[in-house]
């Protein structure tokens, strides 16, 4: 057999063996079998330079087009392999959408928490910023600043909790004014939740507690526009059937000051019965008053030019009370239990 013939053999066999694979390895198999460099087509073509001059032009060229053949061959086949592979593939790896997943359990949020972001997005509806001071503050913030100068039988009020150093736990969010008023001039519009402390236990208070603290000062700020926003947050929180009333109250930091009560949004004052106002047909909700011109001083702002309004609530009792929850320290237990039921 010459070496055209062997060629021609070579190249049969090969296609043959291309046709003959069944999978992807195999054809590479196959490919290195008969173009590999150690397979004879390779060979032959290597050797060609040896063969006797009349020859080597008539061989070459059968050994070109012999791997020429087989190259498309096996690229052709690939590429069919490789279809059926995927699909195969694709089959087996289907992923039936019907059925049904994994259930996550589902938290939500703490219903002193729902308060306060209620609140906190109604007085972001009506432009205040929010606005967040330290839990760790200064005796100078959390009284001085906010005309209860150290010996004030105020203080006592405050059951403060003091640390080393003249730090104090904060005992309201009412120090957050004072810091906002020093960074920057008025016009001021904040809305301020935080955690605050006092040393006190029972049913309706625990040592750590929430506050919002609210703060405008602005040109020409009276006590109606204080009871206008006062009373369009209670009806938002309560209801539009809410009514509002204020009473006189006393805050060393405001003046006038005042506590404002809400009509009692279950019975609205029908039902001397009821368990959520206990028949008083009202419900305290927070205290409030003009920022005293003491504490416009002390910050640098000028009480001819400037007036403004603050208001401190305590968002879990409000959820105690949305929620009729009788025991202020079931919400900062974290028993499951309780908590799910919201
Ligand atoms: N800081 C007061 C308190 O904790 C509440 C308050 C805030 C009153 C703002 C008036 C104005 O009791």
């Amino acid at each position: 057999m010459d070496a055209t013939e062997r060629i021609e053999k070579l190249k049969t066999e090969a296609l043959s063996a291309v046709a003959g694979a069944g999978s992807t390895a195999e054809l590479e198999d196959v490919r290195v079998k008969y173009l590999g460099r150690s397979a004879e087509l390779t060979n032959t073509k290597k050797s060609i330079g040896r063969l006797p001059a009349e020859q080597r032009r008539e061989v070459g060229r059968a050994a070109n087009l012999a791997t020429r053949e087989i190259e498309e061959a096996l690229s052709e086949h690939a590429a069919r392999l490789t279809a059926a592979e995927r699909e195969a593939r694709l089959k087996a790896e289907a992923v039936d959408i019907t059925l049904p997943g994994t259930p996550y359990p589902k938290g939500h949020l703490h219903p002193t928490q729902r308060v306060i972001d209620e609140v906190v997005d109604f007085f972001v509806g009506l432009g205040y910023r929010v606005a967040e001071g330290p839990e760790v503050e200064t005796d100078y913030y959390n009284f001085t600043a906010l005309n209860i100068p150290p010996g004030h039988p105020a203080r006592m009020m405050q059951a403060t909790f003091f640390l080393d150093d003249g730090l104090v736990l904060r005992t309201h969010t009412s120090p957050v004014q004072v810091r906002t008023m020093l960074a920057q001039e008025p016009p001021v519009y904040v809305i301020v939740p935080g955690r605050v402390y006092r040393r006190d236990s029972d049913p309706t208070h625990t040592p750590m507690f929430n506050q919002i603290e609210g703060l405008a000062v602005d040109r020409g700020l009276s006590l109606a526009h204080l009871k206008g926003t006062l009373a369009a947050m209670a009806r938002s929180f309560f209801g539009e059937k809410t009514k509002t009333r204020f009473r006189p109250s006393y805050f060393q930091f405001t003046e006038p000051s005042v506590e404002m009560d809400v009509s009692c949004f279950v019975c609205g004052g029908s039902d001397p019965n009821c368990k959520v106002c206990k028949g008083a047909g009202w419900l305290e909700m927070l205290g409030a008053g003009m920022v005293d011109p003491a504490v416009l001083e002390e910050v640098g702002y000028d009480p001819e030019e400037y007036t403004g309004f603050a208001f401190g609530m305590g968002p879990d009792r409000m959820a105690m009370v949305r929620y009729g929850i009788p025991d202020l320290r079931l919400f900062f237990e974290g028993d499951l239990r309780f908590l799910r039921q919201f």
